[in-house]
C-alpha cells in the first residue's frame, strides 16, 4: 500500500466512525477515490437491492445508462454474484463487459463484503489499458471492507453468494 492508500483508509475510518448516512457516505466514497487517484477515471457504488445491483453514487465525467444490472449480468453482476474481486485488464476481451463508455479501457470492480454477505461495489473504469494491479485490489478491498461495516450498522440486506 501507498502513503496515499494509508491515508484514504484513515479517512474513511473517520467518516465511517461518524455514522453519517450511508448514501452520503457513498457519495463522499466516489468523489474521494476519483479526486485522489488520477487512474480511476469514473467512479461509482452499486448497492444490492433484491436481485439487482442500483447505482447509489457515481463520480466522473459523464453518467452511465446502467443504473441498474441484474445479479447475473456484466462485470459487475459478476462481483456481486460471487463476491470475488474483477480485474479486468482489458475490456474489449471480456465477454461478460456491459460497455458505458467509450474510452473505458479496464475495469476493477470490488465487492462490498462482511463475510459472506455481499451489499454491494465499488466499481472503477479507466481509459488506461490493464490500469489496475494488485496493491489497487488490496487497497480498494480494505476501503469496501470498511464501507460493508457501515452498511451492516445500517441494517442493509445485502445477499449472501451461491
Ligand atoms: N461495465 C460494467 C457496467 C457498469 S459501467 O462500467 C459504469 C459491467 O460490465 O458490469
Amino acid at each position: 500500500m501507498h502513503d496515499s492508500h494509508a491515508a484514504s483508509l484513515a479517512w474513511l475510518d473517520e467518516r465511517v466512525k461518524a455514522g453519517g448516512d450511508v448514501r452520503q457516505l457513498a457519495d463522499e466514497a466516489v468523489r474521494h477515490l476519483r479526486a485522489h487517484y488520477p487512474h480511476y477515471h469514473w467512479v461509482g457504488i452499486y448497492m444490492v437491492e433484491g436481485d439487482a445491483l442500483q447505482l447509489w453514487s457515481w463520480d466522473g465525467p459523464a453518467a452511465t445508462q446502467h443504473v441498474t444490472i441484474p445479479l447475473d449480468s456484466g462485470v459487475c453482476g459478476y462481483a456481486a454474484s460471487t463476491g470475488a474481486v474483477a480485474n479486468v485488464p482489458d475490456v474489449s476481451q471480456d465477454t461478460r463487459y456491459l460497455e458505458c463508455f467509450l474510452g473505458t479501457r479496464s475495469e476493477l470492480v470490488v465487492p462490498i463484503r462482511a463475510g459472506e454477505r455481499v451489499y454491494g461495489e465499488v466499481d472503477i473504469d479507466s481509459d488506461r489499458l490493464a490500469a489496475f494491479d494488485a496493491t489497487d485490489e488490496a487497497f480498494l478491498s480494505a476501503f469496501c471492507q470498511r464501507l460493508a461495516e457501515r452498511a451492516e450498522a445500517a441494517g442493509l440486506a445485502g445477499h449472501v453468494p451461491g
